[in-house]
């Protein structure tokens, strides 16, 4: 099947049950999206697909044909991206294993809207968990991210 990851598109072998958190942990070897609970309840598994977030233990590889990806690998260009940078300088992250989800679906929800509000963005990353709690810094991290981006037109 052919499938684009973080612009580069691959033709790869893939069993109809593979799903597509494996292709891109254990094939493309892309370790930064995790695996948290397999049963679609964390978000640590939140990837890009055509520019929306989904978890990707969640969807088959098979269904992402044709698709682009983004995982966090994707995201840092020359720099990182601006959601990488708040949630680094707002502590918006304490042991890192939620991190690439919860910047993910950041990224997902400022695309959307800009300049979302403590509610909109509890309610945007209400589907990825943070088993450190760091909730708190996490929504700052949001805050100060939409603002970066706004400021720099990202
Ligand atoms: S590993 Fe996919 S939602 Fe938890
Ligand atoms: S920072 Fe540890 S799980 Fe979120």
């Amino acid at each position: 099947m052919q499938i684009t990851v973080n612009g580069q598109t691959q033709e790869l072998t893939v069993k109809d049950n593979t799903l597509l958190i494996d292709l891109i942990r254990d094939q493309l070897h892309l370790t930064g999206t995790h695996s948290g609970c397999d049963t679609t309840q964390c978000g640590c598994c939140t990837v890009l697909m055509d520019q929306v977030a989904v978890k990707s233990c969640t969807i088959l590889a098979r269904q992402a044909e044709g698709a682009s990806i983004q995982t966090i690998e994707g995201l840092a260009m020359q720099h990182l991206h601006p959601v990488q940078e708040a949630f680094s300088q707002e502590h918006g992250l304490q042991c890192g294993y939620c991190t690439p989800g919860m910047i993910m679906s950041t990224v997902y929800l400022l695309q959307r809207n800009p300049n979302p509000s403590d509610e909109q963005i509890k309610e945007g990353l209400a589907g990825n968990i943070c088993r450190c709690t760091g909730y708190v810094n996490i929504v700052k991290a949001v805050k100060s991210a939409a603002k970066k981006m706004q400021e720099t037109n990202v």
